[in-house]
């Protein structure tokens, strides 16, 4: 388990961004087959494929497709959810800049089955390699008339642009996304009414992750049953994890989901760097909560054994470290990104997270005390589920998981600080 490669396959070719490789390996077949199908039929496939979307939530593509409401007389439109922001999560990178054809191809075969003819791809602000290696893609696609009117001669119209972000984790979330695009501040917006319903401009709209879009050329190609037969039952297909941190190989790799952890991290990561003690991972992107090295025997990379373990697959950035990590000093610094990327919209994320970074950083600098444990959960429980967004939940996990698994480093930065005080105290 664990070598099967459908997003990976050709991404270390030198040549996989030019259209003329791409075809040559059998690029853009998928969509020829998608067009003569209907828009029932694709997202049948979909379903059937057990394709779940791998921006974060996991939800199944084809199921989220089936939202969109027909006949409603208002565009539809798609959304590639190219603003990969969270930290630890490095993986969409890869595919925009090493194979675009694919990431359009996917976008394509997506449209057609949405009836969309406007798609666009939101790409983050400093990934300036991977937006001009897309925009040179889709002038290639154009030329060939595989974009624009009929395209591939079909009766299907589809336009395809290019929106640069400007550097905000919350540009991510979908509706925050929707908000930027529209030329206004990215920040999200309360749901219901979700995108598929009313989205870009009032009207139907998908936003889908990168990867999970370009996943589509081979669900289309191979068929949906031989997509379901990769992974566990409920975990159907490949999944890319970027992997950093302490480890000898960082790097973005494709593993089949179901593959075990501790397998993942020795085999194709190289192991732990300098052969130090594995101390903690943090599986799938920041926003998860962390896991102890003690907890990781049995655990297989796939959504329901994460959950099970009480974290979570989201992206999967998995984040190792070592046992020379000072575990109160990692959270401070998540916690510094996140003070700085809060959209500011709501009262308990904006002033929330400040405090919960400061009274984290006077733990981590030997000023805190153990009031400040229990104000760092009171703060925590405030913000939890009293945001417009996802965001706030996003960065009380890593406060609290950090806190209940490494427990025992802030109390002994705690205690050192009240000695300290009472030594200086006594003159
Ligand atoms: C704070 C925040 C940041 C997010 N950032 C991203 C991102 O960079 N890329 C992404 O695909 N999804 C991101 N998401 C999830 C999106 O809101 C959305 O669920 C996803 O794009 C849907 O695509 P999928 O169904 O293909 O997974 C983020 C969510 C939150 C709450
Ligand atoms: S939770 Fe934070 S990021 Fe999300 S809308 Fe509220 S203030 Fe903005």
């Amino acid at each position: 388990m664990g070598h099967i490669k459908i997003l990976t396959e050709h991404l270390d070719r030198e040549d996989q961004h030019d259209i003329d490789a791409y075809e040559s390996r059998a690029g853009y077949a998928a969509v020829r087959k998608a067009l003569a199908m209907s828009s029932e039929e694709i997202i049948a496939e979909v379903k059937a494929s057990g394709l779940r979307g791998r921006g974060g939530a996991g939800f199944p593509t084809g199921i989220k497709w089936g939202f969109v409401p027909k006949n409603t007389g208002k565009p539809v439109y798609l959304l590639n959810n190219a603003d990969e922001s969270e930290p630890g999560t490095f993986k969409d990178r890869a595919l925009l800049e090493r194979n675009p054809h694919m990431c359009i191809e996917g976008m394509m075969i997506a449209a057609k089955a949405l009836s969309c003819h406007w798609a666009c791809i939101y790409i983050r602000g400093e990934y300036a390699y991977p937006a001009e290696r897309v925009s040179k893609a889709i002038k290639q696609a154009y030329a060939k008339g595989y974009l624009g009117k009929k395209i591939f001669g079909s009766d299907f119209d589809l336009d395809i642009v290019v929106h640069r972000g400007a550097g905000a984790y919350i540009c991510g979330e979908e509706t925050g996304l929707i908000e930027s695009l529209e030329g206004k501040k990215g920040q999200p917006r309360l749901k219901p009414p979700f995108p598929a319903v009313v989205g870009a401009y009032g009207c139907p709209t998908v936003v889908n992750n990168t990867e999970t879009l370009a996943t589509l050329p081979w669900i289309i190609a191979n068929g949906a049953s031989s997509y379901a037969k990769i992974g566990t039952d409920k975990s159907a297909g490949t999944k890319l994890f970027s992997a950093s941190g302490h480890i000898n190989k960082p790097g973005v790799y494709e593993i089949e989901l179901g593959y075990p952890l501790l397998e993942f991290i020795e085999k194709e990561c190289g192991g732990v760097r300098n052969g130090r003690k594995l101390k903690a991972v943090i599986p799938g992107g920041s926003s998860v909560p962390v896991l102890r090295a003690d907890e990781l025997d049995g655990v297989m990379l796939d959504y329901e054994s994460l959950v099970k373990a009480g974290t979570m697959l989201g992206s999967g950035g998995l984040i190792v470290m070592d046992d020379s990590t000072d575990m109160v000093e990692a959270v401070m610094n998540l916690l510094h990104f996140y003070t700085h990327e809060s959209c500011g919209q709501c009262t308990p994320c904006r002033e929330g997270v400040r405090w919960v970074y400061k009274t984290i950083g006077r733990i981590n600098h030997c000023n805190g005390t153990f009031g400040d444990i229990r104000l760092l959960k009171d703060l925590c429980k405030n913000i939890s589920g009293h945001t417009i967004c996802p965001f706030g939940d996003a960065l009380v996990t890593p406060a609290l998981s950090f806190l209940n698994k490494f427990r025992s480093e802030f109390e002994a930065k705690i205690e050192a600080a009240t000695s300290m005080h009472v030594g200086s105290s006594h003159g």
